[in-house]
């Protein structure tokens, strides 16, 4: 098979010397991984990269920390942001205040809203970064980012709405939307309801004004080559699945081999990115 490589994928990322690489896609496709691969990729290349994750399994992101001169790696704990955000508003907002309404405070900072603003406020810190080098960044399955996704239109309409004569800063909604600074890959798999999955998660984004930059299909079993008939019919059946995403979804798009152990560590993921893949 005569797939693109997400090492191809990753020169026309590098092209741009930096931006925001953001990887979605449902539960367990592989985003934590590849969001690893293109930061290794890039940073094998010279480019100065922060690959951030908000993936509680650390073990695969923790190993890459120091590996490369280039590259950082960070961690978005959605809990310590909260009780950072937490902290910083009792010791700015709450010190003008009596005993009274430090509590009632204290009891608005309990609400379920203030996680989504103290993730929102690290993902925009994150996204500042992106202006000066890559930051690719590993998003939680689905869900979760929609929700993201909501807070950030909503900042993006409060702004407009404060700021009548027009819009004179960059939100983080425009960063999203515009692909010179930020590149969202969609991770699926070869099989017919991870594409469909795919497939509406690209039309939610589209709904928020950000256009997918590429897909990635992970996993393949074609790209592994493999002897055995069952596997040999499997990677029939996805070459279908890979021609329908060509046709039908992204004309950009790459192929990652499903390897035989876990990728962890900077060799592994190089191979994933198609280094000693013909
Ligand atoms: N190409 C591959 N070949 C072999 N194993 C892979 C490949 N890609 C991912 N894996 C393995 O599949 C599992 C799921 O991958 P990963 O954690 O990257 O998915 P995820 O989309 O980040 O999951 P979650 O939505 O839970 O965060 C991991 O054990 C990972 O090592
Ligand atoms: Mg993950």
């Amino acid at each position: 098979m005569n797939a693109p490589t997400l090492s191809e994928l990753v020169d026309g990322i590098a092209a741009d010397g930096h931006g925001l690489v953001m990887l979605m896609g449902k539960g367990g496709v592989g985003k934590t991984t590849l969001a690893a691969a293109i930061a290794v990729e890039l940073a094998h290349r010279g480019l100065p990269v922060h690959l951030t994750t908000s993936d509680p399994a650390a073990h695969l992101t923790e190993t890459l920390n120091g590996a490369l001169d280039n590259l950082t790696v960070s961690r978005i704990d959605p809990h310590a942001e909260t009780e950072r955000y937490r902290q910083h508003v009792l010791e700015t907002k709450g010190a003008k205040l009596d005993a009274q309404g430090r509590a009632l405070l204290e009891e608005d900072l309990r609400s379920p809203c203030t996680e989504e603003i103290a993730v929102f406020q690290a993902f925009s810190r994150i996204i500042r970064e992106a202006g000066k080098k890559f930051v690719v960044m590993d998003t939680a399955p689905t869900g979760h980012t929609l929700l993201l996704l909501d807070a950030t239109g909503a900042y993006h309409r409060e702004v407009e709405r404060q700021m009548s004569s027009g819009l004179h800063y960059l939100t983080p909604m425009m960063q999203l939307q515009d692909p010179k600074r930020t590149k969202v890959l969609l991770v699926t798999l070869a099989e017919t309801t991870p594409v469909l999955e795919a497939a509406n998660l690209q039309v939610d984004l589209r709904r928020a004004g950000i256009e997918p930059w590429a897909w990635i299909i992970n996993n393949s079993v074609a790209l592994a080559q493999p002897h055995s008939p069952l596997l040999r019919q499997r990677a029939l059946n996805e070459l279908d699945k890979i021609a329908s995403v060509a046709d039908g979804y992204s004309q950009r798009y790459a192929v990652v081999p499903l390897l035989k152990k876990e990728p962890v560590g900077i060799d592994c993921l190089l191979e994933l990115s198609g280094y000693g893949v013909d």
